[in-house]
């Protein structure tokens, strides 16, 4: 008998890379296995995501306080779990769903029951001597995920006249991670000395990427595609474009009607949206296109779909939620070919693993994520490299948050030698 079974869980509050609380998970195992982990916390969130416990108690961080979801591990999850081999994730994870008991884990919380679900995870992975990824994802998870690396931050991640929330530079040409790395680390600095040489500013957002008051959503990508020439590389070549509207956030009415509100470009509808897409797919190498539209805007979406689904991959984000209910739907109404996947909306490594699968089965792919709010944690970089999906995002060349991952994935590849791959499809 595998000698790992759960001996103590603890939970305590910490602060995310925007200085808000969120959970930390520790974790011992009976074989003296110790280990930790982190929850992240998202700023453009799907309405329909697993709820994020916070303790609304105005005198502590503004509400956002997070010991109700830690008093939860302590006093709850810890107790029931105490004895359950660390190996056995998804009845680890299944057990706190039906402790739970809500479709949206708002009684523990997501951020509680997230925090149990990763830690355990990793300590079954110490505890076997094996690495995190090839612990969740066997023998075959050898490919390396292409860094989607978000070099130019607007909507709500940041406070500027951009209305699309990441310009992401993608470096599908280059012969493995670390060049790939490389090439869009190399323009992200290119790119900080043509915005600073027009006077404009070289502030980050949320993500680490820059954030200048540009004069339309279209030249932020202009000069993206000039960064790219000027670090010497050919834009859809060695590297293309990807784009997460985020467009929950300027729709008016949550589903067909827009408002370019930060850009002051004005109102539009689906139909307007559509339009501006088809015009610069046409006209710049974009290959991937999250949230073009609003979450409820599941004909838009389709839309979206039948016109532009066969030249990029469209990405539901805040529409699917990481849930197989709606990405189920999504399946059957043709509203995208590919699903974000983010851990916290989900709330368990069981069911973000189940997303994956269902992704995959309908031969849709699937777009590996961080949150706009993330701690030093690099459970993401083992856990997109385990579900193969080919390409993350995990934030630009500045931020240490984002670059923990960057930097796990660069260990990785090394670790893999000769035996890792890279590519884009
Ligand atoms: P969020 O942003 O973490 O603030 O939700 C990321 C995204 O929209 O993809
Ligand atoms: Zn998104």
């Amino acid at each position: 008998m595998i000698n790992n079974r759960i001996t103590a869980l603890r939970a305590m509050e910490i602060l995310d890379s925007r200085g808000n609380p969120t959970v930390r998970v520790f974790v011992e195992l009976s074989d003296g296995t110790m280990t930790s982990a982190s929850v992240p916390s998202g700023a453009s969130t799907g309405e329909n995501e697993a709820v994020e416990l916070r303790d609304n108690d105005k005198k502590r961080y503004g509400g956002k306080g997070v010991l109700k979801a830690v008093a939860n591990v302590n006093e709850k999850i810890a107790p029931e779990l105490t004895g359950m081999h660390a190996h056995d994730q998804a009845a680890v994870d299944y057990k706190m769903i039906e402790m739970d008991g809500t479709p949206n884990k708002s009684k523990l919380g997501a951020n509680a029951i997230l925090g149990v679900s990763m830690a355990v995870a990793r300590a079954a992975s110490m505890s076997a001597h094996i690495p995190l990824y090839e612990y969740l994802g066997g023998a075959g998870a050898r490919r390396i995920p292409v860094p989607c690396m978000n070099i130019l931050n607007g909507g709500e991640h940041a406070d500027n006249s951009v209305d699309i929330q990441e310009f992401m530079a993608v470096p599908l040409g280059a012969p493995n991670f670390r060049e790939g790395l490389r090439y869009v680390a190399e323009t992200f600095h290119i790119l900080k000395g043509l915005l600073k040489s027009r006077g404009l500013s070289t502030g980050v957002g949320d993500e680490g990427g820059f954030a200048p008051n540009l004069g339309s959503n279209e030249e932020a990508i202009e000069i993206i595609i000039e960064a790219i020439e000027k670090a010497g590389y050919k834009p859809g070549k060695d590297i293309s474009i990807a784009l997460d509207s985020a467009a929950s956030s300027f729709s008016e009415n949550n589903r067909d009607k827009y408002d370019l509100k930060w850009s002051g470009a004005g109102k539009t509808d689906s139909e307007g949206l559509i339009k501006m897409a088809e015009e610069w797919v046409s006209k710049y190498p974009i290959v991937l296109w999250e949230d073009p539209l609003a979450e409820n805007d599941w004909k838009g979406f389709q839309q979206f779909t039948k016109r532009l689904g066969d030249k990029i991959e469209v990405v539901g984000d805040d529409i699917f939620v990481t849930n197989t209910n709606y990405i189920a739907r999504g399946i059957k109404e043709g509203t995208a070919n590919s699903s974000l996947i983010k851990l916290n909306q989900i709330g368990t490594v069981s069911e973000t693993i189940e997303a994956v699968r269902m992704c995959r089965d309908a031969g849709w792919r699937h777009f590996m994520s961080h949150r706009s709010g993330e701690t030093s944690d690099t459970f993401l970089a083992d856990f997109a490299m385990a579900m193969d999906g080919g390409h993350l995002k995990t934030g630009s060349a500045s931020r240490s948050e984002r670059l923990a991952k960057y930097n796990r994935l660069l260990e990785i590849e090394y670790e893999l030698g000769n035996r890792a791959l890279y590519y884009w499809k």
